[in-house]
């Protein structure tokens, strides 16, 4: 009797994601997107590559989704040709009524994507600050766009089931929608809030509420006022129907003092509400064996494309042409969150005890691009450093390099490390967040693992794990074959997890009805 209901839970999952995929073609649902970047138009890290993958799944799946965010002054050209502006003005209701032009642009897949224009704030060289500092003017950049995706409902006579929206950026969206949304054609539309970085939060001072056009009333510990300013991020926590963290870990994290940045109480007393959805990767864009920017294809079973792969790398970074030295790769934001300056304490200890070549590729803070450039001088032939922001060079690291370094303090989920799976190259993580949700451990005893991980964010324990990935490179490479064929086997894609999305909107809207 107990075996006839062996394959019981197998079945149920089964039914219930029949249920679901019937239910996304039976009931396609509008969704809005607002977020401050997007991959490929204007990309600063890890959220626009995931708010272009997600949208575009949800899109691949039936569901009518277009993405709002700031047309900012940096979108390239090549990208503008694509545009067509939509005709008549925008009036985006911030206290007094505002004027802005919106462009669209379909993409082949048939995401529409609505690019914002206001001249004054957002035609700038940067997308949230320039080489003195953060805009100061950032609350009122982005209550704009927060203000503008709700008045853009109207604009185009399309309501959306959904306005989906990513970190402090766009955490206003929820606030307006319970302020001014609560009768009318959007009183049904629900918000999600995507959690990605927590420790950016928008703070600014109590007159940005009168500056968004909002109530201050608002400006209280249970609304948007903390610490005697006004917090976005807060307020889009407490207002937002569901709320989402870009891994399950973070999801636990940041409920406790040190992930929630001064939030974790507000997360607890939203914790019925929040839920951990990891990110996937967009497959086509990140695969070995279709990437344009690679010296060779190579996929899982003919891995002689990344040798070649490796080679190009060395040649064109200047390091030495050896195949059998273990090449180390790192490509970051350079800020104090990558846990970068720890790796820099650590450099020097390494080059000296261990035969290795190490690339980076980052952009940030200017005392750890100094510490960078200064290992890479300090050490040619052996050590390579690129201080800017190369999407091209990025491919390029991911498939030439042997391992991946992600020493991170904190990871909501990480990008860089699926990428590495993906591309056989093997990740050595800290065990925090989205690394240690989607990295396994090498088990020597069990040749079992995908990558390496560690615990403490000290020089010791990054030495000791580089030393471990040297070791088994070179002593147990039947270990290190192995481990690169279960990375690349792996399944990183967006199919389960925009399923997960897609349940959290209805969960959102059951909430809202
Ligand atoms: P985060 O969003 O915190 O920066 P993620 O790992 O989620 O971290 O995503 C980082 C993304 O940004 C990856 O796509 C990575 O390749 C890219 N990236 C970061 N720095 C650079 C750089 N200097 N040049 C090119 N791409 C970069
Ligand atoms: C943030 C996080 C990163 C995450 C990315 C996309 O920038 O720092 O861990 O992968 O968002 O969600």
């Amino acid at each position: 009797m107990l075996a006839e209901f062996g394959n019981f839970p197998m079945m149920f999952y089964a039914a219930v994601d029949f249920r679901n995929r019937l239910c996304t073609k039976l009931f396609p649902m509008k969704i809005l997107m607002a977020v401050s970047e997007l991959a490929p138009y204007v990309k600063t890290g890890g959220l626009a590559d995931m708010v272009s993958a997600l949208s575009r799944e949800l899109c691949r799946g039936g569901d009518d989704v277009r993405v709002l965010l700031p047309f900012h002054g940096s979108i390239a050209e090549r990208w503008r040709r694509d545009m067509r502006p939509l005709e008549g003005p925008l009036a985006v209701h911030m206290g007094e009524e505002r004027w802005a032009r919106i462009h669209e642009l379909i993409e082949p897949g048939g995401l529409r994507v609505y690019f914002l224009e206001h001249h004054r704030l957002f035609e700038r060289s940067g997308i949230y600050g320039d080489c003195y500092g953060a805009y100061c003017d950032n609350g009122e950049r982005f209550a704009f766009l927060c203000r503008g995706a709700i008045d853009l409902t109207d604009f185009l006579h399309w309501i959306p089931d959904v306005f989906h929206c990513h970190d402090w950026m766009a955490a206003l969206v929820p606030v307006y929608l319970e302020m001014v949304a609560r009768h009318g054609p959007l009183s049904h539309s629900a918000s999600v809030l995507t959690l990605h970085n927590m420790e950016h939060q928008g703070y600014g001072d109590r007159s940005i509420l009168s500056t968004a056009g909002l109530p201050q009333w608002l400006f209280r510990s249970d609304a948007l006022e903390a610490c005697g300013g006004v917090n976005f991020l807060k307020g889009g926590i407490y207002f937002a129907n569901k709320i989402a963290a870009v891994s399950p870990s973070y999801a636990d994290e940041i409920r406790s003092a040190e992930g929630g940045f001064g939030l974790d109480h507000v997360l607890r007393f939203r914790g019925g509400d929040l839920v951990g959805i990891l990110n996937g990767i967009d497959t086509e864009l990140w695969n070995p064996a279709t990437d344009p920017h690679i010296a060779a294809p190579y996929a899982l079973g003919n891995l002689g494309g990344k040798k070649i792969c490796k080679a190009d790398l060395q040649k064109s970074c200047g390091l030495a042409q050896r195949p059998n030295v273990p090449l180390f790769g790192v490509i970051a934001r350079l800020q104090w969150q990558k846990g970068l300056d720890v790796l820099c304490d650590a450099m020097p200890w390494i080059l000296d005890s261990m035969d290795m070549q190490f690339v980076l590729l980052g952009t940030g803070q200017w005392n750890l691009e100094e510490r960078f450039r200064a290992i890479a001088r300090s050490n040619p032939g052996r050590v390579f450093v690129h201080i800017g922001y190369d999407e091209e060079l990025a491919h390029r690291i991911e498939a030439g390099c042997d391992f991946f370094l992600m020493p991170s303090r904190f990871e909501p989920c990480g990008l860089n490390q699926l990428y590495s799976l993906r591309y056989g190259t093997l990740p050595i993580v800290r065990s925090t967040g989205g690394l240690r949700d989607t990295v396994k451990n090498y088990d020597n005893s069990a040749d079992s693992g995908t990558g390496f991980l560690f615990n403490d964010l000290t020089a010791s324990a990054i030495h000791g794990t580089v030393g471990w990935a040297c070791h088994s490179y070179h002593n147990r490479p039947e270990h290190i074959s192995a481990m690169i064929s279960r990375a690349m086997a792996e399944d990183f894609s967006w199919k389960a997890s925009a399923e997960r999305y897609r349940h959290c909107y209805r969960w959102a809207l059951e909430k809202k009805a």
